[in-house]
């Protein structure tokens, strides 16, 4: 017991970092790299349900470099590291796992859909569709200036996905995207498809949404439609004075 507790304060657990982190893409170049605490003899670097690397090692290095120069689609998946210290046959545990995703410019972006005007109220359920050409995927929802996706979503087996935002508030205002990864290939990534904007205005929506609530509540449709032309008249006057002030 105490002599597996000091086996494994004496042999600390690596890390795998992935350079570059993110938007990889088939062909690109891509590196693992196992960051050590200590001198190792080997290092091995595990792909999940699929190829083991190794890498003998002896330099005065605190990482081993795993590359590959032309990332294909077979490289996708979940990494895992360790390692065998160099003057004793004690091995590390494995470090936290690491998704390598790779976009394939060969599957077609998909289509998006805004179900709703592209001007709300406060308050709306907004649902988007995301669609591919027929075939059961998990779809991302991606926003301009976000770099993770803000939903996940999987889709029919026809290929479409339906993403719904509750109560949405003016910070849903923005340009939205998706992606999808087939479920045949869960770390391959489609390119990002086509785009919609949605505007929220800082007014509530009106209570029902139907054709016959819109003529008996006219003047709040009104509000509604003031708050997002009050908006576009502000971006309007931005843009003189930008172009006054240059
Ligand atoms: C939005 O969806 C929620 C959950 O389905 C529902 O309770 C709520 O009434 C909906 N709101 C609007 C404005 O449709």
């Amino acid at each position: 017991m105490q002599t597996m507790a000091l086996a494994l304060i004496l042999v600390p657990r690596p890390s795998l970092s992935l350079h570059p982190s993110q938007g990889v893409s088939v062909g690109d170049n891509v590196t693992l790299q196992c960051h050590l605490s200590r001198l190792a003899a080997r290092v091995w670097l595990y792909q999940d349900g699929g190829w083991t690397y190794r890498k003998s090692k002896d330099k005065k290095q605190d990482a081993a470099e795993f590359s590959f120069v032309s990332t294909s689609r077979e490289h996708a998946g979940t990494y895992r590291c360790q390692y065998r210290v160099s003057e004793s046959a004690k091995i590390s545990e494995k470090s936290d796992p690491v998704e390598l995703v790779v976009t394939d410019h060969s599957f077609l972006p998909p289509s998006i859909s805004l179900h709703t005007k592209e001007c709300v109220g406060t308050g709306t359920n907004v649902t988007i569709w995301c669609r591919n050409k027929g075939f059961g995927a998990t779809f991302l929802l991606h926003k301009d200036g976000h770099s993770a996706p803000v939903q996940h979503q999987e889709s029919n087996v026809a290929g479409t996905a339906t993403f719904t935002l509750f109560g949405v508030t003016p910070a849903d205002t923005g340009t939205y995207q998706c992606s999808y990864r087939p479920w045949r290939y869960p770390f391959v990534s489609s390119p990002l498809g086509s785009s919609v904007t949605l505007e929220v205005a800082p007014t509530p929506a009106p209570p029902d949404p139907t054709g016959a609530t819109f003529t008996s509540h006219g003047n709040l449709v009104v509000v509604v439609a003031g708050g997002c032309t009050a908006a576009f008249v502000f971006i309007l006057i931005l843009v003189i004075f930008f172009f006054l002030a240059t």
